[in-house]
């Protein structure tokens, strides 16, 4: 900037007045609005353009005189007690990322955010932070990635995360958490989009089953690694997760304290649990009519003690909630009861309850209800599913395959070639054939995730800019799974 505008300045000024056309550059950058911010470098710094480094310098407080354009500042590996509010004189406006990890904090004055409020990931981790205070990230609306974990939090007050609008991803695994985090996801001003939740590694023993079958709907929160206290409403909780192959559970399962395997679990209440196949099924019934859902695999005796749990399209409930005048209900057996069908009930509803049964893929636990008719709901995808469709998928691909194979080999030996005729002969006759035939293992997995639809398509690459949020729903939520196939496809084109 200066220069151009001194060039400039120096070839209008022909005047012939004497005029030294640096120090009138200056003048003019500062009478159009430019601070005379001079890229200078902190001492204990390595800068490259907009991103700062003073990363394992020995420092107990931030430099004074980091230069605002910064987009990305690391302070990590030093010794950092406090962040006070003046941690920097003037407002950051351009800096996405503050690494301040590994350091010593354990104080961070209030509105010490307040000077950065375009930043998208903040790290914390590896401090020795014990209480996340009312209002300690205010101004921070457009963060979304927020890394807490390796830290000593004890407790988080009320208010600790109000104004992160934005945040997708929180991490407070390796922590002293004893309690289960709600306010996150219920205190008003409170993170909505909140897709991945780490509290791995803490000291939770008890966890919130209802809301947790509901929070997992729209996101990924992991556990393992915590004291939990096995109950069978926890072991139902960790079967259905099975079921549906919930990724937390999957990539950690040996974090968690009932196994699949061990069979070690609590002695839940086995009494009419059957040993019958589990088959989806589809309910029907007409608008304003009652309908009686059983829960697959239990059978029809009265069981006291029973914790049975529906994951509706529009919400969780459970055997033990005692509201007559709901509209849905679950009895004491397990069934769940739809008083006045609606026809926002239909939808593909899970049952979940201790069977301690081993995960079987052919198997189901949910079921599909439809208010209304029948062939309509059926026409938008709400299709019955049995263990045999998977099969059939199998080997349908297998046979589409070996059927292509041999149109391939016709092709191939029964066409002239007419490539070596044209010129430069070395193309065309290499590559005319491209096979494309899909893993009959992979359409079968692909099946189980997607209940019944394959779609193959072209992903434009997942975007940068995104910080890791994960658009794709972490769990299967019945025929709503286009976008798990689209991943899926994505990794294997
Ligand atoms: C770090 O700084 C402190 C004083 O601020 C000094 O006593 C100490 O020796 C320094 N450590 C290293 C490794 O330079
Ligand atoms: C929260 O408040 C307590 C008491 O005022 C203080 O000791 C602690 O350092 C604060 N936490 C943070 C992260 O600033
Ligand atoms: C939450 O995500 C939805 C969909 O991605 C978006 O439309 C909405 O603006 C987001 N809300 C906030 C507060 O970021
Ligand atoms: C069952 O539902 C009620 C009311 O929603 C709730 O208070 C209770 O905690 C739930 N039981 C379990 C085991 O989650
Ligand atoms: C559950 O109980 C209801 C009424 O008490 C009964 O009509 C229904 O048949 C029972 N369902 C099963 C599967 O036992
Ligand atoms: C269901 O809908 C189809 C067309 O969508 C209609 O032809 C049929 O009569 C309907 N059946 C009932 C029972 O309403």
């Amino acid at each position: 900037m200066r220069p151009i505008a001194s060039q400039l300045l120096a070839q209008t000024n022909v005047g012939g007045r004497h005029c030294n056309p640096p120090a009138a550059a200056l003048l003019l950058l500062l009478c159009l609005g430019f601070p005379p911010s001079v890229a200078v470098c902190p001492l204990d710094c390595i800068c490259a353009s907009d991103i700062i480094s003073c990363s394992g310098r020995n420092l107990s407080t931030t430099p004074f005189d980091l230069p605002s354009y910064a987009t990305r500042l690391d302070l990590s590996h030093n010794v950092i007690t406090t962040l006070p509010t003046d941690w920097i004189p003037q407002q950051f406006a351009r800096l996405a990322t503050l690494v301040l990890s590994r350091n010593t904090i354990s104080q961070i004055e209030v509105n010490a955010f307040n000077v950065t409020p375009h930043l998208l990931h903040l790290d914390l981790s590896s401090n020795q932070i014990t209480v996340l205070n009312f209002s300690l990230f205010t101004g921070l609306n457009e963060l979304k990635e927020l890394l807490l974990y390796d830290n000593q939090i004890v407790l988080i007050n009320p208010g600790a995360f109000s104004d992160l609008h934005s945040l997708q991803r929180l991490y407070l695994s390796g922590n002293r958490l004893k309690t289960f985090p709600f306010g996150l996801y219920f205190e008003p001003g409170g993170p909505r989009n909140l897709t991945f939740l780490d509290l791995s590694y803490n000291r939770l023993s008890q966890v919130p089953v209802q809301s947790l079958l509901s929070l997992t709907q729209q996101g990924s929160i992991y556990l393992q690694e915590n004291p939990l206290v096995c109950d069978c409403a926890l072991l139902a909780l960790l079967e259905y997760w099975m079921w549906k192959q919930y990724q937390p559970l999957m990539d950690f399962r040996d974090g968690y304290p009932c196994r699949d395997d061990s069979g070690t679990g609590p002695i839940c209440n086995q009494q009419g649990v059957s040993n019958m196949p589990l088959e989806s099924q589809t309910y029907q019934e007409e608008p304003g009519k009652w309908l009686r859902v059983p829960c697959p695999g239990l059978a029809s005796s009265t069981q006291e003690g029973l914790v049975v749990f529906w994951v509706t399209p529009m919400t969780v409930l459970n055997s033990s909630t005692n509201d007559p005048s709901a509209h849905l209900i679950v009895l004491p057996n397990g069934t769940l009861e739809i008083q006045g069908a609606l026809i926002e009930d239909s939808g593909t509803y899970g049952c979940v309850v201790a069977r301690q049964r081993h995960y079987d893929p052919y198997e189901s636990v949910e079921v599909n209800v439809v208010v209304g008719n029948l062939s309509a709901a059926s026409a938008s995808g709400l299709t019955h599913r049995s263990g045999t469709e998977h099969f059939n998928t199998a080997f349908t691909t297998l046979a589409s395959c070996v059927v292509s194979i041999i149109l391939v080999l016709l092709y191939l030996y029964l066409t002239p070639c007419r490539c070596r005729e044209s010129r430069g002969g070395s193309r065309g006759c290499g590559g005319r054939a491209i096979l494309l035939c899909s893993d009959p293992r992979e359409a079968e997995s692909g099946e189980r995730r997607s209940n019944g639809k394959r779609v193959a398509f072209l992903e434009p690459q997942a975007e940068v800019s995104d910080i890791g949020g994960s658009k794709t729903p972490a769990m299967n939520l019945g025929h709503v799974t286009t976008e798990g196939i689209l991943k899926n496809g994505s990794k294997t084109v």
